[in-house]
């Protein structure tokens, strides 16, 4: 070890102060285990990135369980259902009533802001602005995390370490070696935008158009929140207000009439590519990986961030055994974490390849729309669509 470090010791060092990470560190407290988070970004940038909105039935019930859901019970949209818009008319799927179960519109930053406050208010150690952070020795019994803050140095030793790190953080390829991936990239993005404009309709609507996927949600009773599938090579410039508005208004015609969102101040746009990405095992060693470190989904299930408050719900029960000495379930993590990984690798996928357009022959496109209409006439395909869907 190098002796110009800084150096701390911790139960369980956690790269990433995502929803996986700050969700993780708050679950081991509450279980008397002590935690560090190392986040590369600082704290503003990390409580204002935009990313998802939609919370399962059951990752709700986890939040709710760990005490951090008061805000997202109080602000938080409650759906009891989404609509399927193709070939000009709209079919709603009713979630609650095909499985007694519905999702919470809520923003993830809104989430991570309540987590870093909660894990703040309990002294718990989250520190921002650290740099990428690095991954050494998890194989020995002392793994550790390394970053430098202003030329100092810094080395946490700890138990165990958590890559919370996200889809280009560093956990997976200390995982180099020993891992498996399958990978899926898709040739288009999603352009997000959040604009200043009531909600036209109070449920989600899911577009698949000729000229291409949109996707209608919402943050609030004043901000809409909406996404386009664009060509993979497009950039930010390629779309300049008045071309998003006409092309949301196309793509969610109904009837052969433009059908246009109530228009508003578009004050963020991002865009987004589409992978599906699992890496296998999510464990080596002293090193454990979580939420988008371990697996990427397509958006079109809203998964992702679910999927992360699972995986951290398993780590968490499992350090907390290990704790009292047993280690069975942190051997058996990534066994147990897969079944909802691929589960949800499965019906994102389902989802992408149903709502996209996909540069393909007649005949893929005629069976798209067969597969459509099949969902929304068979209660079966309905039914299997709202579980999975609701979580
Ligand atoms: P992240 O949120 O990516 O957090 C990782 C953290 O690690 C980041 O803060 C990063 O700065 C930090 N980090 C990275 N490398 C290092 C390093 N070396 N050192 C220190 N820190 C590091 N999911 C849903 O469930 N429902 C949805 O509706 C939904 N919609 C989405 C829409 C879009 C457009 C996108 C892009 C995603 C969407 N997702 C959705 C996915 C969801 O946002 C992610 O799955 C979720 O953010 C994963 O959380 P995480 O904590 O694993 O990773
Ligand atoms: C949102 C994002 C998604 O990926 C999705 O499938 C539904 C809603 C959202 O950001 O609101």
């Amino acid at each position: 070890m190098s002796t110009e470090h800084i150096s701390e010791r911790t139960s369980v060092a956690i790269v990433g102060a995502g929803p996986a990470g700050l969700l993780l560190s708050h679950l081991l407290h509450q279980q008397g285990i002590d935690s560090v988070v190392v986040e590369a970004r600082d704290r503003d940038y990390v409580e204002a990135r935009v990313r998802a909105g939609v919370i399962e039935h059951g990752a709700a019930d986890i939040l709710r369980a760990a005490g951090v859901g008061d805000r997202m019970d109080r602000e938080g949209l409650p759906h009891e259902g989404i609509e399927l818009r193709f070939a000009g008319e709209g079919h709603r799927i009713p979630m609650t009533e095909l499985t007694g179960r519905h999702i919470t519109v809520y923003g993830q930053q809104k989430l991570v802001h309540d987590l870093i406050e909660r894990r703040l208010a309990d002294d718990g150690d989250v520190r921002f602005a650290c740099g990428p952070a690095e991954i050494h020795d998890v194989d020995a019994a002392n793994p550790s995390v390394t970053y430098t803050v202003n030329g100092t140095p810094h080395r946490v030793v700890a138990d165990f370490v958590v890559a919370c790190d996200g889809a280009h953080g560093v956990g997976r390829h200390a995982l180099s070696g020993v891992l498996t991936t399958y990978e899926k990239t898709y040739p288009f993005s999603w352009l997000g935008i959040l604009a200043h404009a009531a909600p036209r309709v109070d449920e989600l609507v899911y577009a698949n158009h000729p000229r291409g996927f949109a996707l209608y949600s919402m943050r609030s009773p004043s901000i809409t929140r909406l996404y386009l599938q664009v060509p993979a090579d497009d950039r930010l410039d390629d779309w300049p207000d008045d071309r998003i508005w006409e092309e949301l208004a196309l793509r969610f015609s109904l009837g052969g009439e433009p059908w246009e969102p109530t228009v508003g101040e578009i004050f963020e746009r991002s865009l987004a590519p589409l992978r599906s990405y699992v890496g296998e095992p999510m464990q080596r060693g002293r090193l454990f990986l979580a939420g988008d470190s371990a697996h990427i989904v397509p958006p079109t299930g809203a998964k992702g961030l679910n999927l992360a408050v699972r995986d951290v719900e398993l780590l968490s029960r499992a350090l907390g055994a290990a704790r009292r000495g047993d280690e069975t379930l942190l051997k058996s993590y990534t066994d147990r974490a897969m079944q909802a990984v691929w589960r949800a690798e499965y019906f994102s996928w389902w989802m992408t390849t149903m709502m996209h357009r996909f540069d393909d022959s007649d005949f893929d496109r005629r069976v798209q729309e067969a597969q459509l209409r099949n969902v929304v006439s068979s209660t079966a395909y309905a039914t299997a669509l709202a579980e999975n869907y609701v979580g």
